[in-house]
């Protein structure tokens, strides 16, 4: 049997061509989650500044904060939710340790293109900061979306933590089997933050995730047009219902703005998800706690719906939403 960390580094020379001796630059974590906090705690010190993209996935402000470091901000705006790279270079100063880049990305499904990672790794090079990547949506991938991994690009490797997990890709998320990749001092550094908050993950779930790392081609091709499959009619029902849907290029999730659709008594999302499961019977999650800070009034118009569910629940829900009397 192949260790999990042998799997680990063959899964990522297998799908990007990355080189990781299997000894010092992988560690296994309790899921991807516990990977970033690690992350968070042994590459920064109190006083230090982290970029994020906002909205921004809800771990990573709290492990921010537990540091002692401070969030800065960089919004993803518009239909395909971009930067503007001069919002970015701006960001960067001389207490910026890293930036935390999350494709394809909770909540909005975009999937950073290499244009815009080699935008963010030029200036990860210039201010010698570290990049964490957060990639546990590496293989739910949309339409010709394809997933660039930052720790790749010319000058990256050296500086990129790159995160992922089992959770999504072999659809158990309840098992919490993560890691953390990269060059040998940063994944000592993380080393020393989760040998003291879990010290180690379940041993036969570790002996699993090595079998399932070496499935072969096929399973992952099914998976995604299983998701594409379920993404297409989920942004078909929210269509029909009237929304502005957000068409992510991969992850679980899809946005909308529910302007237009929601009746003039509900004024933010929060109300929105409320209304909606009591009189249309579906449910969402509100997306104001992903804006945490420069777009706060836009969080407000927009709701998050998940991609995955069996076909029984999405026909459910498209039967549910026909009480719009739209479509
Ligand atoms: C962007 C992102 N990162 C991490 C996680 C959690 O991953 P894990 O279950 O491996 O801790 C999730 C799960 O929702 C997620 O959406």
């Amino acid at each position: 049997m192949v260790s999990v960390r042998q799997a680990i580094a063959q899964h990522a020379e297998r799908f990007y061509k990355q080189q990781l001796n299997p000894d010092t630059d992988v560690l296994v974590t309790s899921g991807a989650t516990e990977a970033m906090f690690a992350a968070i705690l042994g590459l920064t010190d109190p006083g230090d500044e982290v970029i994020v993209f906002e909205p921004v996935y809800d771990t990573y402000v709290p492990n921010l904060v537990m540091a002692g470091a401070a969030p800065r901000y960089v919004p993803l705006r518009g239909d395909d939710w971009r930067f503007d790279a001069d919002e970015l270079a701006k960001a960067f100063n001389s207490r910026t340790k890293a930036i935390v880049i999350n494709t394809p990305h909770n909540p909005t499904g975009k999937v950073f293109t290499r244009d815009e990672l080699r935008t963010i790794a030029e200036l990860c090079l210039k201010h010698n900061v570290v990049a964490i990547t957060d990639e546990v949506y590496e293989h739910i991938l949309y339409d010709d979306a394809s997933h660039v991994r930052l720790a790749t690009l010319p000058g990256m490797a050296e500086r990129t933590l790159t995160i992922s997990s089992l959770g999504k890709t072999f659809s158990v998320t309840g098992w919490k089997v993560g890691w953390a990749m990269g060059p040998a001092a940063l994944v000592h550094a993380v080393n020393q933050a989760h040998q003291f908050i879990t010290y180690a993950v379940a041993t036969p779930l570790q002996a699993a995730s090595s079998t399932a790392l070496h499935l072969p081609f096929d399973f992952f091709e099914d998976l995604q047009a299983s998701y594409q499959a379920r993404r297409n009619r989920l942004v078909e029902i929210l269509s029909r219902a009237g929304f502005k849907v957000f068409k992510p290029q991969g992850s679980y999730f899809i946005m909308i703005d529910w302007r237009g659709v929601a009746p003039r008594h509900v004024q933010d999302d929060m109300q929105f998800a409320h209304w909606l499961i009591q009189e249309i019977g579906v449910a969402c999650i509100p997306a104001s706690p992903f804006y945490q800070e420069v777009e706060r009034q836009l969080g407000k118009y927009f709701a998050r719906f998940a991609v995955c569910k069996r076909d029984e629940t999405l026909n459910a829900a498209a039967d549910r939403f026909a009480k719009l009397g739209r479509g």
